[in-house]
């Protein structure tokens, strides 16, 4: 294993609200943060790195030159996009790329990921999955706002849903019901066919023909609202109040597997999942060369478990 004293790791977006976090973390775990933006030499700044991760989004005018710029360097790139169209064009594009990409290593696409293949376990396929994000409040950030509005227009109005074993967009609002999530958060009322980024990530590696997804209603009020507020800093590593549970639930014949990770402030805890994810590619562990989620990438269980309990409440 490679020491991971004395890495360097570009940070695109640094001065974003998640390069922000992602900066803290990087220091934290004794990792020299360069941090760019709109105006630095990309080129010139991946020179002095031993790998990048890119915060900045939409995702969508990002990633493509990023991940060329990872290239020409030679290191590896991850990024924390939540956008399921850039996931997949990352997965249809650069898959023969001689570097590691991670595309979502973040709070969607990646801790839903690691979820599902821990579920999963030694099952090579599952007849249903579904997944159950349960957010106390949803105050989005201006990149999470742009994000929603560049989705929006990619789907033409719109929804997402991964059914028959492929992305499938449907017109129509999505249906409204109620989910029983695990104590304390218990029955809430939930919008279904909230498709998020695990939903490009995980068919990618496991197999099954139907991804479920439901998000509590309260979420989606606030992320929808006509002047959302962002993010409010409560504590000393500046994370909010926002609370997070995803549960998810793999069905095979009539046997029902379940994996559950609670925390506080999706933005806050996509720092130490994708920090965590360039550090073990630095240090050798899940680095191949070409396009790989978190939870292809990576042992699973391993991976939520070095996250717990500072980050992640498992079980
Ligand atoms: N998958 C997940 O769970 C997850 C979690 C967290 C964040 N995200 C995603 O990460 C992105 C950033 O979120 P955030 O909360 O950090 O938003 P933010 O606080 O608004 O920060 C966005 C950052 O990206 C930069 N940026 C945007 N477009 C750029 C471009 N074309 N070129 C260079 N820099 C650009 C911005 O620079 P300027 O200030 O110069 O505009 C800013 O530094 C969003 O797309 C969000 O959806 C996903």
């Amino acid at each position: 294993m490679l020491s991971i004293m004395n890495k360097h790791v570009a940070v695109m977006g640094a001065a974003g609200h998640t390069g922000s976090f992602v900066v803290a973390e990087l220091r934290r775990r004794g990792v020299t943060p360069i941090s760019c933006g709109r105006a630095t030499d990309l080129a010139r700044a991946l020179r002095d790195a031993d790998a990048v991760i890119n915060c900045a989004g939409p995702f969508a005018a990002t990633a493509g030159p990023v991940i060329e710029c990872a290239i020409s360097a030679g290191i590896p790139y991850l990024d924390v996009t939540a956008e399921i169209e850039v996931v997949t064009d990352t997965f249809a594009r650069y898959a023969q790329a001689d570097i590691p990409i991670v595309p979502a290593a973040a709070f969607y696409g990646g801790l839903g990921d690691l979820l599902a293949t821990a579920a999963m376990n030694d099952w090579s396929a599952a007849d249903h999955l579904t997944i159950a994000y349960a957010l106390s409040s949803w105050r989005p950030t201006p990149g999470t706002r742009a994000t929603g509005k560049v989705s929006a227009q990619r789907r033409n109005g719109r929804r997402v849903l991964y059914a028959g074993r492929r992305l499938q967009f449907r017109p129509g609002a999505a249906p409204r019901t109620e989910w029983t999530f695990p104590a304390p958060v218990g029955t809430q009322p939930v919008i279904g066919e909230f498709t998020m980024a695990d939903s490009a990530t995980i068919p990618t590696h496991l197999d099954t023909p139907e991804i479920a997804t439901y998000m509590s209603a309260n979420a989606v009020d606030d992320l929808t609202a006509a002047d959302p507020a962002g993010p409010a800093a409560v504590d000393e590593r500046g994370r909010s109040a926002q609370t997070f549970l995803v549960e998810v639930r793999a069905r095979s014949g009539g046997t029902e597997r379940r994996a559950v990770a609670s925390g506080q402030d999706i933005y806050a805890v996509t720092a130490p999942l994708v920090v965590e994810a360039a550090m073990r590619v630095l240090g050798g562990a899940g680095g191949a060369a070409g396009v790989a989620s978190l939870g292809a990438r990576f042992d699973a269980k391993d991976f939520l478990g070095s996250l717990s309990p500072e980050h992640l409440t498992l079980g």
